[in-house]
């Protein structure tokens, strides 16, 4: 499957390289044509705990080498031109007794690698049975940093009520509508439910005094989340605009000559066959999404 020519041009199109150098490279990139970088260290539901902690150091290194390339300028006082986005299950969060606990020991040495050279960490929302968890360690977290961001998906029917109690000040959140197969209990089935939900998630959190940050490659969202924020006027660098690494490289470099803040989620890591087949395999629909994005020019 590695050698095949489709699966080698997947991967350079999405992933941003195998290790630390390759990534802070791509980054160095991106940022150089007027964008701003998230760093993922690919790697999730970790079932060990001594992984769990060779994760958490290959963070530290990230960290380190995104300092050294000069990647870490502060471009506000929750932002950073580039910063790290972390799976709690990658860190230990689904490990047996303290799972949780060591979720968060780690996530707390990331964050303050990242306080100190100037980034900051947003945590990934994975699928709906680790909300509340996620949820918890996030609060845990902003205790001691109120810069982490949080990821909500629009497609679960708790997430207006979340957008509601992560609208306040200094708290960042990236709204997404949600990536894995999730039942119709907990969350919205049809495409234009998950829109609407989009929407009115986008209005709570503009409405707030957070900092939104709206993670779709969707034009109509996109358009409908400028629009909004003009209506609540927030300028750009008050709220941003997000893409995946590889998906609508065009349109991400158009928004930011155009003045928005745009920012790509770039990752990277040797674990890429698990990320990109568990997100075709959650839910089929990626499976257009990704070859989509491999033959559209916009
Ligand atoms: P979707 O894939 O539904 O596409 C909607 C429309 O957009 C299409 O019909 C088409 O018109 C247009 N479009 C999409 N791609 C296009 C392309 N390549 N070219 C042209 N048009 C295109 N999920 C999660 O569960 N947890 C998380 O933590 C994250 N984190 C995250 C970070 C960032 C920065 C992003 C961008 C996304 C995530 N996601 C995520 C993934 C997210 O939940 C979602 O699965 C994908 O972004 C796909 O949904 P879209 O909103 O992009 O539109």
């Amino acid at each position: 499957m590695s050698g095949a020519p489709i699966s080698r041009s997947v991967v350079r199109r999405f992933v941003g390289g195998s290790d630390t150098p390759a990534a802070v490279g791509v980054a160095s990139a991106l940022v150089e044509d007027g964008l701003t970088v998230t760093l993922d260290h690919l790697g999730e539901d970790t079932t060990d705990a001594e992984r769990a902690g060779a994760v958490a150091e290959a963070y530290l290194a990230l960290l380190a080498a995104m300092d050294r390339a000069g990647l870490t300028e502060r471009l506000g006082p929750l932002t950073a031109r580039a910063e790290v986005s972390v799976k709690l299950s990658a860190v230990g969060q689904a490990l047996p007794g303290d799972g949780e606990k060591i979720a968060l020991e780690h996530a707390r040495r990331i964050s303050s690698a990242a306080r100190s050279v100037g980034a900051t960490v947003t945590l990934d929302m994975e699928d709906h049975t680790t909300t509340d968890s996620t949820l918890s360690i996030l609060a845990d977290l902003r205790t001691d940093f109120p810069e982490t961001g949080a990821v909500l998906q629009a497609y679960l029917r708790r997430t207006e009520a979340d957008c509601r109690a992560l609208a306040g000040p200094s708290s960042r959140v990236r709204l997404c509508k949600g990536a894995y197969q999730e039942p119709a209990s907990v969350a919205y089935q049809a495409d234009d439910q998950v829109d609407r939900s989009y929407v009115r998630c986008a209005n709570i959190l503009l409405a707030g005094d957070g900092y939104p940050m709206f993670a779709t490659h969707d034009p109509r969202l996109v358009a409908i989340a400028q629009e909004r924020a003009r209506f609540y006027r927030k300028a750009p660098g008050q709220y941003e605009l997000q893409m995946l690494y590889g998906v609508r490289p065009a349109e991400q470099r158009r928004l930011a000559a155009a003045g928005e803040t745009v920012r790509v989620y770039v990752p990277y890591g040797s674990d890429w066959y698990g990320y990109l087949m568990r997100r075709l395999a959650e839910r089929p629909s990626n499976l257009t999404f990704f070859l989509r994005s491999l033959i559209s020019r916009r």
